[in-house]
């Protein structure tokens, strides 16, 4: 599933923050990259622990929690601090598929990558190419969103991001560990969850909106894994 969520961060919030990345300073992306990942990687980052990560890491954090889209579609169990990324003059990031399993810093727990969110901090006018693209059974889809906007795909899926050949491009990105490792099923969990929403607002009869909010939780009970 291949999701937009416009306006993860408030209009305010993504100002500071990106004035915050202007400041900061940033190291070759190639320092944290796999063995195969860093012949297609050229971008730079933030180091983990830079206080304006971990700052903005958490903002981005606390936004998702509260943002219904996001924890209706993710079903978040563990998310990973967000990572911070720039690119310009060219750099680029080939096709690859991310690692499965990370460490979560400072802790012995091991994080599955189920979701990978970008959220773009630069719009779309600020530069030319930068394009994340995502490849599944459908074709490819080029992915540009406004400043402050994310978008959610499954961590199974090929992507890359496209040469940056005019202006810089920062975003962030981290991975989600999700109650429903398998993106088809959360994918039919979503759908009944809109689907009652709307019921709901509809006004249908309260007997039958019980009876299909049972069988969403008995879905996720059966699916889930804690
Ligand atoms: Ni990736």
């Amino acid at each position: 599933m291949l999701l937009s969520i416009p306006e993860l961060l408030t209009p305010e919030q993504t100002r500071q923050c990106r004035a915050a990345l202007e400041q900061a300073a940033w190291v070759d992306g190639r320092d944290t990259a796999g063995h195969v990942a860093v012949q297609v990687k050229n971008n730079r980052q933030l180091p983990l622990d830079h206080p304006v990560a971990q700052h903005w890491g958490q903002a981005i954090v606390q936004a998702l929690s509260t943002n219904p889209t996001f924890m209706s579609a993710a079903l978040p169990q563990r998310i990973l601090p967000p990572r911070f990324n720039r690119y310009e003059g060219g750099e680029a990031y080939g096709f690859h598929i991310d690692n499965a399993i990370f460490q979560a810093p400072n802790t012995t727990t091991r994080v599955r990558s189920d979701i990978s969110t970008t959220v773009f901090f630069s719009d779309p006018d600020e530069y030319e190419g930068g394009e994340l693209i995502i490849r599944d059974t459908y074709g490819e889809h080029s992915i540009k969103l406004p400043s402050g906007h994310a978008v959610v795909y499954p961590g199974t899926s090929l992507h890359r991001v496209t040469p940056v050949t005019r202006g810089v491009r920062y975003g962030s990105f981290f991975w989600t560990q999700s109650l429903v490792r398998d993106d088809g099923r959360r994918a039919l969990l979503l759908e009944q969850d809109v689907a009652i929403q709307r019921l709901i607002q509809a006004g249908a009869d309260p007997e039958v909106v019980a009876q299909l909010t049972g069988v969403y939780h008995n879905l996720l009970r059966m699916w889930s894994e804690l």
